[in-house]
């Protein structure tokens, strides 16, 4: 059975109606993508703060336009109730993926940060609740971590936030969980450790460590590692994170709701490999990185030092199986990277 086929079978019957918030950004594309390929019927949300138009229209052609007929969008702002209530009649399941990411971002304007991540979450859980969708599925995060030492990290193991992003972040559990236990809203959170992929944004200060290190690489412009590039992280290809998401939206087993799960591989890579596999792959194409090496700066503020999932929870409650290594991933993404700095 194909990775697709897989996911196809994991879902009911007849097509079912999602919502996705924050739609045209990295995550909500790919999960928009996925559910119009398995004929699914999607309703959209974004306000453009940091996602894009372009990932929309992606999608577009990507899907045909009999898939596309099937997705309405509107351009609208989780902070506002109204916005929530409506889009959320009908709704079947919802894919929450809205927010402001960014532990840098929230350190220079937390209240931004949080009217985002938690009014606009506060908003959507309601809404949810109001026209008793099946569940809601939001991404969480491995920030929430913070500074428990532990290794890999473990669910119900967390330690302080470290910045207000991470804040934010606990907060949406606390949330769900509370939504849980007084309306019996079925929820699931899903802690992503480092995602990447096709439709990562290269652009901007805040952007991600794997489509800003390729776009500097590719234009020969300096990669900056902060501290010494054995700050390790977990990383895990979109892909991993489109099959955990419909895996918790639709999984029947006894305990998979009122959760949280680590999305990850499993698998550790430091800064210093992570940069190594990107040039490797890349020289072939780009003569100029034969020799090419990274500039360390110092640690930057908020960052955890090493972060490794155990994923055995999701593996057996939801049964997730990752299909992407890092290595695959990278592989993978690596043509849309580049055809993505053409643009
Ligand atoms: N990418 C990762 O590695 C990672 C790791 C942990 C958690 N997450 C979480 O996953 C989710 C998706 O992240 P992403 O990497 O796709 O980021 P992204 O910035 O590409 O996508 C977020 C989307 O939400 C939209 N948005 C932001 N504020 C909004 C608002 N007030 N109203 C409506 N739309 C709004 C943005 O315009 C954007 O399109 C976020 O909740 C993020 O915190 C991501």
């Amino acid at each position: 059975m194909t990775a697709f086929d897989a996911l196809k079978a994991q879902l009911p019957a007849a097509p079912q109606t999602w919502l996705v918030t924050g739609v045209a950004g990295f995550i909500g594309s790919n999960l928009l993508e996925a559910l119009l390929q398995l004929d699914q019927r999607v309703v959209g949300l974004d306000n453009f703060a940091t996602g894009h138009q372009r990932n929309l229209d992606q999608v577009q052609a990507s899907v045909g336009a009999e898939r596309w007929a099937r997705f309405s969008f509107t351009r609208g702002d989780i902070r506002d109730p109204d916005t929530c209530q409506t889009l959320c009649k009908g709704v079947d399941y919802v894919l929450h993926q809205a927010a402001l990411g960014s532990v840098p971002r929230s350190l220079e304007d937390p209240l931004t940060t949080h009217a985002a991540n938690n009014t606009g979450f506060l908003n959507m859980l309601v809404a949810a609740r109001d026209a008793r969708v099946k569940r809601f599925v939001y991404a969480a995060s491995s920030s929430t971590y913070g500074d428990h030492p532990g290794l890999p990290k473990v669910e119900d193991v967390i330690g302080k936030p470290l910045s207000p992003y991470a804040v934010t972040k606990l907060v949406n559990e606390l949330y769900a969980d509370v939504f849980g236990r007084c309306y019996g809203m079925e929820s699931v959170g899903l802690r992503y450790f480092n995602i990447f992929g096709r439709r990562q944004d290269p652009d901007g200060a805040y952007a991600a460590v794997v489509p800003k290190w390729v776009s500097s690489m590719v234009h020969n412009q300096p990669v900056y590692i902060n501290g010494d590039g054995e700050t390790s992280r977990d990383f895990c290809y979109i892909d991993n994170v489109i099959q955990a998401n419909l895996l918790a939206a639709t999984s029947q087993h006894a305990d998979a709701v009122y959760q949280v799960y680590n999305v990850a591989v499993g698998d550790r890579t430091t800064l210093n490999q992570l940069f190594e596999s990107i040039r490797s792959l890349l020289a072939p194409r780009f003569p100029h990185l034969a020799d090419f090496k990274p500039v360390y700066r110092d640690f930057r503020a908020g960052d955890v030092r090493h972060s490794l999932a155990d994923i055995s929870k999701a593996r057996t409650r939801l049964g997730y199986q990752p299909t992407h290594r890092i290595g695959e991933g990278l592989a993978e993404a690596m043509d849309w990277y580049v055809a993505d700095l053409a643009r």
